[in-house]
């Protein structure tokens, strides 16, 4: 590169530190908008991990146009042992966007400039690690299972603009939370729309709630396609399938440009435990869930700089 240039480079990539700090500042519609740059990932190294395994022509989300191949159906029904056949599933799905709305709105309305995340998983190394400034300053921030931000908020923020859950870990939200299901089974996909309307009596290996407050317009369901894609492309078939919070991670990398990890893994101790209880159970692991190799993928995303991992305390 000649000399003269250099001072050149210099002074454009002082103009663009000053763009990423203005921007964000500004919001969504901002007139700032439309100088910001655009993908925060564009220059990554084809080598990384990120570049290597993620895959966008995977619909992280279902939508009415969906069509699950039998191949995927055949992997998700395995998970947790559905019994019902692949013409069940797909009439329940058909009968899922009657109620829901039919194309999820993927929220991406500022895709001019990069969007950030802060996805919070619910370990004890949360606890006391002061994170909740950093983590509300985030513009999308995804929070999972039913891990409560009151009484906890100097660690973990107060905002949630997306839950993650299953039925079994459902809790109720406020009217601008968009609620993220993740189906296990046929049957968690009949339990959304009937705690939406009729109430649900079902069971499960856990209890379940009935009805579900929040708001319908912001539902959205996981696509069993990329459960799969998660274990089979991301964990390499490792495990019998990918825990919620790992699966969330790469939903993340799907829908945000830069992304901030909080609470996942152990403590400095190696205890597994969550911010919000007591741990029990010292030999409380991962279940089904290769937990050590999930932690693996993720720190390997924080070298690359794919992701910042924040451990905490
Ligand atoms: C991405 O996923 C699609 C659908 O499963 C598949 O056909 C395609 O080969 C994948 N692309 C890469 C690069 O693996
Ligand atoms: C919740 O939001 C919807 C729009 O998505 C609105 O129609 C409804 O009135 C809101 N409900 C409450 C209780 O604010
Ligand atoms: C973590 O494990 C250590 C060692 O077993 C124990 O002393 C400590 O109380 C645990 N921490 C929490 C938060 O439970």
């Amino acid at each position: 590169m000649s000399l003269k240039l250099k001072p050149a480079i210099f002074l454009l990539s002082l103009i663009g530190v000053g763009l990423i700090v203005l921007s964000a500042f500004s919001d969504c519609n901002g007139w700032l908008q439309s100088f910001a740059p655009t993908a925060c990932f564009s220059d990554k190294n084809a080598n990384v991990l990120f570049v290597r395994r993620l895959n966008r022509s995977i619909k992280p989300f279902l939508s009415a146009k969906t069509k699950l191949s039998e191949d995927d159906f055949n992997w998700w029904k395995r998970i947790q042992i559905e019994h019902r056949d692949f013409a069940f599933y797909k009439n329940t799905v058909s009968k899922l966007f009657e109620i829901f709305p039919p194309v999820p709105d993927l929220g991406k309305a500022c895709s001019e400039r990069c969007r950030t995340c802060a996805v919070v998983g619910n370990s004890v190394n949360l606890k006391g690690s002061r994170y909740g400034r950093l983590i509300d300053y985030q513009d999308v921030i995804i929070r999972m299972n039913f891990a409560p931000t009151k009484g906890f908020e100097e660690d973990v923020g107060t905002k949630t603009t997306y839950r993650v859950m299953y039925p079994e870990s459902a809790s109720d939200l406020d009217n601008s939370t968009h609620l993220v299901l993740f189906p296990f089974k046929i049957q968690d996909l009949d339990w959304l729309m009937k705690a939406f309307t009729t109430g649900f009596s079902g069971r499960s290996y856990a209890p379940l709630k009935s009805k579900i407050n929040a708001n319908k317009d912001l539902v959205k369901v996981i696509n069993p396609a990329f459960m799969k894609y998660s274990h089979m492309v991301w964990l390499e078939g490792k495990g019998t399938y990918p825990s919620t919070g790992f699966m969330t991670l790469i939903l993340a990398l799907h829908i945000c440009d830069e992304i901030h990890v909080f609470g996942y893994g152990a403590d400095s101790d190696g205890n597994w435990s969550h911010y919000f209880e007591a741990l029990e159970n010292k030999n409380l692991k991962t279940g089904p869930h290769p937990g050590q190799h999930e932690y693996e993928i993720i720190k390997q995303l924080a070298d690359e700089k794919t992701v910042e991992l924040h451990q905490g305390s």
